[in-house]
This record gives structure tokens, sequence and C-alpha cells, in this order.
């Protein structure tokens, strides 16, 4: 995830910036950059217009060596002119482009008198690079962020009187998600800063202000904090700020009191990373779907690096993948199948390679993985692109070992994940597959537009959907307390609650060390039963997605046999609630995307099990982040 900071007056600037990025690198990044504006202190001023007023430039330096960028960028600033008056620094977890030093921020303008830094998705970047480059802007990077410096200086070219006005002309141009900040050569003392769902903070003393995109890369310089809210725009100069909404209302800005240690910050006050990022799902689900729909309600996969015609072409897809990734793509198989009308095989990356699958050039092979370098998800991709298959990777991090050797990529935009355990990363898989699975349905024209502009509709519902069943933790840690003895949990599901209860399973092995097994609920019949017994813990998917009944059926043959019955609803299904010792609730959806809700009270029981037993729940026992051995 990308990070920001900045600063404006005081002496240690540069010092600011490189230890507030320095702080920013726990939230994971590929490159870094930093802009300045400094007094030449090397020349005696020879133009005449400039004569008594001391030349400012802008300098900037970017690095992109993964996490050596930051000793790069240090060593270049050794080489900024003194004194620093104001800076903005940046760190970079690639979304638009590829990590490079093109594309670290900041980008400049065309003059190279404005510079920004940018979190967040623009999502209208295409059509604005056009409108720019046709009006002889010159953009050098891939990024989506590049625009809205062109804009800020086309504003001031225009006539906006000062780098606020011309910043808040630019947004008025931009549809997404962004925290930016902007520094300029004209007004080097001056940060404009803005945010629209990404987050930034404003911290002050009465001779500076500094600005970052989270608390813990401003503690120890202020106590005086204040957190911007969307849709504002702040202007800092050194012991002076100024709020206003973007568009131009004074807003009274209100200080936040922060008591955390660096630690506690760096996990946003939660106890633990796989907390914060579960409570991070919304975002992920939310950034996933932006930009991928036209206003028209056609969806686009403009990275996809495939024509629509190829992807029309195909007659069979087969889905590999290890562990949580294989279960995204076990859930998204249902949609494909009944949206797109095509064959989904699914396999374990680590058994398909050594099959000898039937799969040939009409056959589009989807690789799922958060890493992208997982090596029997890669080997068993290079496999199916021998035998002629196409290629796609659903992947999370930019330029991952898959993402360079596939024919087409779908980035997931959950963020960097630091909890071993996937939770954010799971469920943007879904979601990115689902987004696929109605791609490969309108190409094909197996959906009618009507039917896709509804589901896009419910897609678009997950991620306030999510945000409710993430806030449940305290309800989902009351029923961990009623079975945290147990020793055996059977986790059974129908149809999409299959996978969700694959899921489910896993997620308690890996965190707890506890047995746990996950089942279609219509096989228990044919051997899993005899596990069960008085004590045995039975966790069902019995939300109404079609099969329920047929669901309900079964969970009466496990509670006839002594087991404890806790089942995840629907919010009001009192008739479920009424078969069950304990009820997970959730808010119904529509039931193929049914798991990317589903999913997230098992995450949390997992994690609630896992803290009652006293387990390390970011690091569980002998597993790795990215498996890179067979
Ligand atoms: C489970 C988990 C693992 C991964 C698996 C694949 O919480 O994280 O099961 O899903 O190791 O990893 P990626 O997605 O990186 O290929």
């Amino acid at each position: 995830m990308c990070g920001i900071i900045a600063v404006t007056g005081g002496d240690e600037v540069l010092d600011v910036i490189l230890d507030g990025l320095a702080r920013l690198e726990y939230r994971g990044y590929d490159s870094a950059g930093l802009a300045l504006t400094t007094v030449r202190d090397d020349a005696t001023v020879v133009d005449s217009d400039l004569e008594g007023v001391a030349p400012v430039t802008l300098w900037r330096a970017r690095a992109a060596d993964g996490t050596r960028s930051l000793d790069h960028l240090a060593k270049q600033a050794e080489g900024a002119s003194r004194p620093v008056r104001a800076g903005i620094g940046h760190t970079r977890w690639a979304t638009h482009g590829r990590p490079s030093e093109g594309n670290a921020h900041p980008h400049l303008d065309c003059t190279g008198r404005i510079a920004v830094v940018h979190n967040g998705i623009i999502e209208n970047h295409a059509e604005l690079a056009a409108e720019l480059t046709g009006a002889g802007h010159r953009l050098r990077s891939e990024t989506d962020t590049e625009v809205v410096v062109h804009l800020v200086e086309a504003a001031l070219a225009a006539g906006a009187p000062g780098l606020a006005a011309a910043v808040r002309a630019a947004l008025a141009r931009v549809r997404g998600a962004f925290a930016l900040a902007v520094l300029a050569v004209d007004e080097p003392d001056l940060v404009v800063a803005a945010r629209r769902v990404s987050p930034l903070v404003v911290g002050m003393t009465s001779s500076s202000a500094f600005l970052a995109s989270d608390i813990p890369a401003l503690l120890g310089r202020t106590d005086r904090f204040y957190v911007l809210d969307d849709d504002q725009l702040a202007e800092l100069r050194p012991g002076s700020l100024v709020v206003t909404t973007l568009d131009g209302d004074p807003v009274e800005p209100v200080a936040t009191t922060v008591e955390w240690d660096l630690d506690a910050a760096r996990k946003d006050g939660f106890d633990d990373f796989m907390s914060k990022e579960i409570h991070e799902q919304p975002t992920a689900v939310a950034n996933t779907l932006l930009d991928r729909v036209h206003a028209d309600g056609h969806l686009v996969l403009d990275e996809l690096r495939v024509g629509h015609d190829v992807l029309a072409g195909i007659d069979k897809v087969f889905v590999v993948a290890c562990g949580s990734s294989y279960h995204a793509g076990l859930m998204a198989k249902y949609a494909m199948e009944h949206w797109a009308r095509l064959p989904v095989e699914i396999d374990i990356a680590s058994e398909f390679r050594y099959r000898d699958p039937v799969v040939d050039e009409g056959t589009l092979v989807v690789g799922v993985s958060q890493s992208g370098e997982t090596v029997d998800t890669l080997q068993a991709l290079r496999e199916a692109k021998r035998k002629g298959a196409r290629v796609l990777v659903v992947c999370n991090v930019v330029d991952a070992s898959m993402t360079r050797e596939a024919d087409a990529v779908l980035y997931t935009r959950a963020g960097p994940e630091i909890g071993v355990a996937a939770t954010k990363t799971h469920l943007a898989q879904i979601t990115a597959l689902l987004l696929l699975a109605l791609t490969l349905a309108q190409v094909r024209g197996t959906l009618e537009d009507a039917d896709v502009r509804l589901l896009l509709g419910d897609l678009h519902a997950l991620p306030d959907k999510v945000g409710l069943a993430v806030d449940r933790g305290d309800d989902v840690l009351a029923v961990a307390e009623q079975v945290r003895d147990a020793s055996a949990f059977l986790f059974l599901g129908r149809h999409v609650g299959y996978p969700v209860a694959l899921e489910g399973a896993l997620k308690l092995k890996e965190l707890s060390y506890l047995r746990a097994e996950g089942f279609p609920a219509g096989e228990l019949k044919h051997g899993p039963i005899a596990l069960v017994e008085p004590g045995t813990v039975v966790l069902g998917v019995a939300t109404r997605t079609g099969l329920w009944e047929k669901m309900m059926a079964n969970v009466a043959e496990v509670r006839s046999r002594g087991a404890t019955i806790v089942l995840v609803a629907n919010d009001g299904d009192e008739e479920t609630a009424g078969l069950a010792d304990a009820v997970l609730w959730v808010p119904a959806t529509h039931p193929l995307l049914s798991p990317v809700v589903d999913v997230v009270p098992f995450q949390l029981f997992a994690y609630a099990l896992a803290r009652l037993h006293g387990y390390d729940v970011d690091r569980p026992r002998n597993l790795a982040k990215v498996v890179t051995v067979e």
C-alpha cells in the first residue's frame, strides 16, 4: 500500500521525509521517491529577474530497488541543495504500471515546477491522459497518477490563482480515490493536500506542518493531529493549516488525540496485522472493483492484455492455484459456469502439473496467487503455456514472476498483506474472479446487458456488506468462547457454500492448530459422518443460496448425533437460527456472490479461537507468506 509523507517548515525537512518514508516501509513498497523545494546556495544570481530573490528549485529523486530504495534515496538526497523549504515523499506499491523508477512518485508536470505524490486510483485516467496529450502535455509514466500533476499545470496556465485553486480545479476533473500532496516552485513553503477515500492525517507545530497517510510516520514529531475527511483540501504552511472542502467551503479542523506507540500505530490501533487486514477487506473489495466498469455499464478489464475476441474464442477455463487461492477459484467457478456457460475445471496447482491435463489453444488457464511467486502455481502455468493454453493470472503483486510470464493479468488491489494467513487478498481474489466471470459472459453474450447491470449493482454493494460482517467480531468471539475447548471441527457447505467451508477449515487449522475438515454437506453420509460424536463442532454455511433445505437436512443428520451446531445465517433468518446452537450472522447477498461475505465470520472465528488459545495470529507456526519450494 502506498505511503505519503510531507512537511513544510523547520530545519529538518529532509530528515523528516526520509525518516517518515522508513516508518511507512511496513506497509510494503516496491519503489520510493521524494521532491523538495530548495534554495540554491551554490550560485550567484545572474538572471536580472531573479536578482535579490532566492532561486528556488524543485529537486526530485526516485529509486525502484524494492526494499533498498530508501537507502538509495538517502544517498541521492545528499546532493540536494540547502536549505530545504518543504518536501513530499512517497513509498509506492504498484497498481497501474510496473514498479520502476519512471513510475515511482513524485510525478512532475511538463515544466518540472510542480510535483505530486498520490495514493489511490484515478478511475478516468485513460480519458484524461488522452485529453492532456492532445493539448500538448508530455506524460512520461505508465501511472494513473501523472494526469493529476498535468491537470494542475493546465489549471495554473488557465489562470488559477495559486496552487490550492489549481489543485481544486484539477480534482474536479478526477473520478476515483485519492490522497495526494502537491508541491510547487512558485509557492515553495506550501504543501497542498486533498483526500477522497484514501486516508491522510495532518500534524502541526508552531513552526512546521506535517502530512502523512498514516500516523506512525509522524509519531514523536507533534501531538497535534488532524484527520482530513473525504473531499477536503488542506493548505499546509509552516505553523499554519487551512482546511476547505473540495468545493472551497471553509472547514474548522478538529484535533484528534493519539495515544498510540509506534507498534500500535502501525497496526492502526488493532492488536495485530491480521485483525487490521480483516478490517481492510471492504476497501480491498472496493478497490478491486474500482475503474473496471465503464460508464455505459460495460466491463473492460483494460490491463488484461488480450482482446475480447480472444476471450470470446475460449471454449474451456481451467483454474489452478494453492490453498486459499484455490478456494477463491472454487468459489468463482460456479459463477463462471452459470454466467458464461463455459466448462470450468479447477485443480490444485501441484497436482495439475503432473497429470498431463487436457488443455489447448482454446483453454484459458487462470492462475490465482496473492504473491504471484508460489512455485507450484508458477510451474503449472508454465506447463499450461507449453501446451498452448492462454494464461491469465489473478495476482496482488505487480510484476511478480507469474504476471511477467502470463498472457494476461488481473490485479487484485488489496494492498500488501503482512499477516501470513490470507484474508483481504482472498476476498479481493474472489471479487476479481467474479469480474472475470462477468466479462466472459459479456463477451460471449451469455447474459443480457440488463442482467449484467443488476449483477454489477450486487458486486458494488459487497464492500458495505463485507463491512457489516467484519464489524461483528465481538459476536463471533462470543461463539468461539462457547466452543473453545472443542478439539474437532467439521465445516460443511453446499454449492458455493462448499468452498466457503473449505476455507473456514483451512483458516482454523492454520491459526489454531486444531483438527478441522471441510466437506460438501451432501457427501457427509458417504463417510465423514463417522467422525461426528457428542463434542464435535459442526460449522455450516446456511445462508439462503438455493440449497438451503438440503443443507438443513444435512445439519439435522449431525445434530441428531450430538454435534454442536454453529451456522452462518442471513440476518433475520430465525428459522435457521432455531436449528443452531449458535449463529454467525451475515447480510444476505446474491447467491453466487455470497462467498465474499459468508467467509468473513469463519475468518473471525479462526482468529478468535487462535487468540483464545494464545497463538500468534500474524505468524502461525510452520507457514510462510510466499511458498517458493515444491
Ligand atoms: C492461506 C494461505 C495459503 C496461500 C497459498 C497460496 O491462508 O495464505 O494457503 O493461499 O500458499 O499462496 P499464493 O496465493 O501466494 O499463491
